[in-house]
């Protein structure tokens, strides 16, 4: 650990107690933190705020238990839905919020959410739906409607990266459960090592394992292929699967998903694209919109961030991804106009404000204009900032090469790296650089902030030219990315993080 760094930011430890606010707590002081505010100040304040807004959309009143709506929005778009994907990713927060939980009520009020959405997760496993009438296929159906009935419109169906993210967030309530004495719990509902199985994790690995080579529907809805996003979120699901089979006595799935994985493997590496510097969001292309021709999405970022096993396969300090990341930094830069402006009302520096990819035209209702900066992309490059801090503080070194120089050129002008160097944790650069990518993620946050209303509710987007919010309104999955950058970064802050 790098002493240096830690005291540096130690200043900052205070928002740390926002992890352990009760929910009574939370309640009394939620709201938005005025402008004038400091960054910490701020976070604190939005970090409430979001936390209560998150928890609002899941199952409101005259819904089905378990049920995450995307957004509370009806009409315009209508987003009153349970997407499996969004659904995944906020219960995924509230696996954090419960591990986390200060006292036993709030661990009993965030345990009933997480039983109930696993009791509507294998609801939804076992309703026959478009994407494969009654059969294994229809685990790819991307969303339900909200008393848990089939949505049976026309949509980009299947979307396969729906079953493994919600195997990456129910393996991993397994994992804390079991530690906690539960594993009764957690093979009566989660992994039942059966077969067939009737269990839903089970049920998911067994659907990810054979049928992870079919193509399907991007984390967007609008092209059927081979994505980056989706592939690493299955090869995570596949990986920490084999880990929950070994250790619940079923060492033969174990070795099948751990070998699904590795072949998965093999199939992600095609996506870099040596000549053109970048990880190409998606292959073999075979439906949907043809004319995301930079190949560049932030869809890479996501994939980055929500497949992380922590092994080091397509990291966030991975060059290929700091190549990427930075191709489409720029061409955000140019695209959107409200990136023009670099600094806040306080002259703070304010990082790219970050959309889905270049050649977007979906404005939040419709497709016909072009496309604008997303809350949960901007939020997940703040994420990736803080993760890339945390993994070279890891490694304690950092070799500077013609594929990553110009991130390192960016994120820390004033250091002179230049290509071929190595930089290792004793070199004067060493903690300047560290501080820089913290700073370059704060001033990603910055960014949201200047783009949140007055209350704290933020949508789905926010405006190229004007900055004000657009799309569903208080969009769930926009609250999750919120909580996840913070608590990444208060871990990175105070040295926690593994
Ligand atoms: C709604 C989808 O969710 C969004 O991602 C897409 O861009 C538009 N429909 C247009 O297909
Ligand atoms: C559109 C987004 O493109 C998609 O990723 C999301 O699942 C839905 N909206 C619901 O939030």
């Amino acid at each position: 650990m790098n002493h240096g760094f830690v005291r540096a930011w130690s200043f900052f430890f205070s928002m740390l107690t926002v992890a352990s606010l009760t929910l009574a707590g939370l309640v009394s002081v939620a709201k938005a933190a005025p402008r004038g505010d400091t960054l910490n100040q701020w976070i604190q304040g939005q970090f409430r705020v979001s936390t209560l807004a998150l928890l609002k959309n899941i199952s409101p009143a005259g819904t089905a238990p378990g049920v995450v709506v995307a957004s509370p929005s009806r009409q315009d778009p209508d987003y009153y839905f349970h997407w499996v994907r969004d659904a995944a990713l906020v219960m995924d927060s509230v696996v954090t919020m419960y591990e986390r939980a200060p006292n036993a009520a709030d661990k009993a009020r965030f345990f009933k959410l997480l039983s109930d959405y696993v009791e509507l997760s294998r609801r939804n496993q076992l309703t026959p739906n478009p994407s494969g009438g009654a059969g294994e296929m229809g685990l790819g159906e991307p969303k339900f409607n909200v008393d848990g009935s089939a949505f049976t419109g026309p949509w980009g169906r299947p979307q396969n990266d729906g079953p493994a993210l919600r195997v990456n967030t129910l393996a991993r309530l397994a994992r804390i459960l079991i530690a906690e004495g539960k594993s009764d719990w957690v093979r009566a509902k989660l992994y039942d090592g059966k077969s067939p199985t009737q269990s839903v994790i089970k049920t998911d690995l067994e659907f990810l394992g054979k049928y992870w080579t079919v193509p399907s529907f991007d984390l967007w809805e609008e092209i059927q292929g081979q994505h980056f996003y989706t592939r690493m979120a299955q090869r995570k699901a596949l990986l920490v699967g084999a880990q929950l089979a070994q250790q619940l006595n079923d060492p033969q799935a174990a070795h099948w998903y751990l070998i699904q994985a590795r072949h998965l493997e093999q199939e992600l590496a095609k996506h870099w694209l040596p000549q053109r510097n970048l990880i190409a969001t998606t292959l073999d292309r075979v439906a949907g919109i043809d004319y995301k021709v930079s190949q560049l999405d932030v869809a890479i970022v996501l994939g980055v961030l929500h497949g992380n096993t922590g092994d080091g396969f397509f990291a966030a300090s991975n060059d290929m991804v700091l190549a990427s990341v930075q191709q489409l930094k720029r061409r955000f830069d140019e695209s959107y106009l409200i990136n023009s402006r670099k600094e806040d009302f306080e002259g703070q520096p304010m990082e790219t404000a970050f959309g889905r990819y270049p050649e977007d035209r979906y404005s939040g209702t419709s497709t016909s204009s072009l496309g604008n900066p997303w809350f949960l992309a901007t939020n997940g490059m703040a994420e990736l900032m803080y993760q890339i801090a945390h993994e070279l503080r890891a490694k304690g070194r950092v070799v500077i090469n013609r594929t990553n120089a110009a991130f390192f050129a960016d994120v820390a002008p004033m250091l002179t790296m230049r290509n071929g160097q190595t930089i290792v944790a004793s070199d004067t650069r060493w903690t300047p650089l560290l501080k820089s990518l913290m700073t370059a993620g704060d001033s990603y946050l910055r960014r949201t902030r200047f783009h949140t209303s007055q209350n704290g509710s933020t949508a789905e987007q926010f405006n190229r030219d004007n900055g004000y919010m657009q799309g569903a309104h208080d969009l769930t999955w926009s609250y999750a990315s919120f909580l996840t950058a913070v608590w990444v970064r208060s871990e990175v802050l105070s040295g926690r993080r593994r």
